[in-house]
């Protein structure tokens, strides 16, 4: 992350535009960069989802049926939800397309920007959600985080009903994300794990790998083309079909996108955090610097005018994105100039 992101967003974007949009057509392995990295677990993608299987066996299928990563394979402790309800982990995934994701609680930098922008994914997906697709937010802080802890967090992010946050012992989550392909050897489990998830279909056996920072849209339809039945499925939407922007020269608008967007509008009402509209001359360039590069520093010294953001957007602490200063400044520039726009269009440059 000690890189100019602008400068590499520049540079690569045309090579990772190209493979990922590879990647997403036919889910092989292209190995574009380690967040695109499709991880095929099994070579057994046609086998056909349960009911299929059902309707060939002319009978139920048992879970240890439910294809070659079946109920042997993956770990059968018992977690924990938010509502308290109780059900073992392969329970979770059986038979169905799900999104299986690592969290704690108490994390104040990438957790928030990865469970803002599974919101906007699960925004997408509205009532399929819960139905078609799962969700599976597994808490890596099993010494701290409780049914009524991960409500809390739901509470806070404003996250939907049928999203539900798992919590089990300590090394469970790990044994979980082993089973996956997502763990990652740090030598703290709890900050330093893994902020990849797995999407896969359990009844295939078809898995993929995909960085907390996937976009939105590419992520629902990678999530349609795992179900079978999905008609959707059809339509293909690749890195290259995303709603971009032209004329972003200086790479300014594909930061606020990537790092920003999830929580904040400029001039279209309050988000997670608050609209960015006008923020240029509410508050002093200094301190927005600060702000925008270290806002876990910021709420820590309890800076007055972080603390009275922070108690008024439902303690959601503003992660931080690691930012380098040329960034931050381009950022800023960025919200001003959207800002103005807004003030002389009428309307922002950015859509959505
Ligand atoms: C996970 C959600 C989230 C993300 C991602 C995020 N913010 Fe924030 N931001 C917040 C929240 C919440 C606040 C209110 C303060 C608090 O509670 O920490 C805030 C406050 C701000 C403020 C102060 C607004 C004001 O009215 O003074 C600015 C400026 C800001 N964010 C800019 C950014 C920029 C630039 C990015 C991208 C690099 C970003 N934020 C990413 C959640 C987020």
């Amino acid at each position: 992350m000690k890189r100019n992101l602008a400068k590499i967003a520049e540079r690569g974007r045309a090579y990772i535009l190209v493979l990922a949009a590879f990647a997403a057509l036919c889910g092989c392995h292209t190995r574009a960069s380690d967040s695109l990295t499709p991880v095929r677990m099994t070579g057994d993608a046609g086998a056909g989802d349960v009911a299929e299987r059902q309707a060939q066996a002319g009978r139920a299928v048992a879970p240890e049926e439910y294809g070659p990563r079946g109920a042997s394979y993956f770990p059968s402790f018992v977690l924990t939800n938010e509502l308290g309800e109780q059900k073992a982990f392969f329970d979770l995934i059986a038979g169905k397309v799900v999104l299986v994701n690592f969290v704690y609680t108490t994390c104040g930098d990438s957790c928030p920007l990865e469970t803002a922008r599974l919101r906007k994914v699960a925004d997408r997906l509205g009532a399929r959600l819960g139905k078609d697709v799962h969700f599976v937010s597994i808490s890596v802080d099993p010494e701290n985080d409780t049914p009524a802890t991960l409500a809390a967090y739901k509470e806070r992010f404003r996250l939907p009903a049928n999203w539900h946050f798992w919590v089990g012992k300590p090394g469970q989550a790990e044994e979980i994300q082993k089973k996956l392909g997502v763990y990652r050897e740090a030598a703290d489990q709890k900050k330093d794990h893994s902020l990849d998830m797995a999407v896969g279909n359990q009844a295939t056996g078809q898995w993929l790998k995909r960085s907390h920072l996937e976009n939105s849209e590419v992520m629902v339809n990678l999530l349609d083309r795992l179900n079978p039945r999905q008609p959707q499925r059809a339509q293909i939407v690749g890195y290259e079909q995303a709603p971009s922007r032209i004329g972003d020269v200086d790479g300014a608008e594909r930061l606020y996108v990537s790092r920003c967007m999830d929580c904040h509008s400029i001039g279209r009402g309050d988000g997670i955090g608050p609209d960015l509209k006008d923020v240029t001359s509410r508050r002093p360039r200094a301190w927005l610097k600060r702000w925008i590069k270290e806002p876990d520093a910021m709420l820590k010294e309890h800076d007055p005018i972080a603390m009275g953001m922070y108690e008024k957007y439902m303690q959601v602490a503003m992660p931080n994105t690691k930012l380098e200063d040329a960034d931050v400044e381009l950022l800023i520039d960025f919200i001003d100039r959207e800002s103005k726009s807004l003030a002389e269009l009428g309307r922002p440059r950015i859509q959505r």
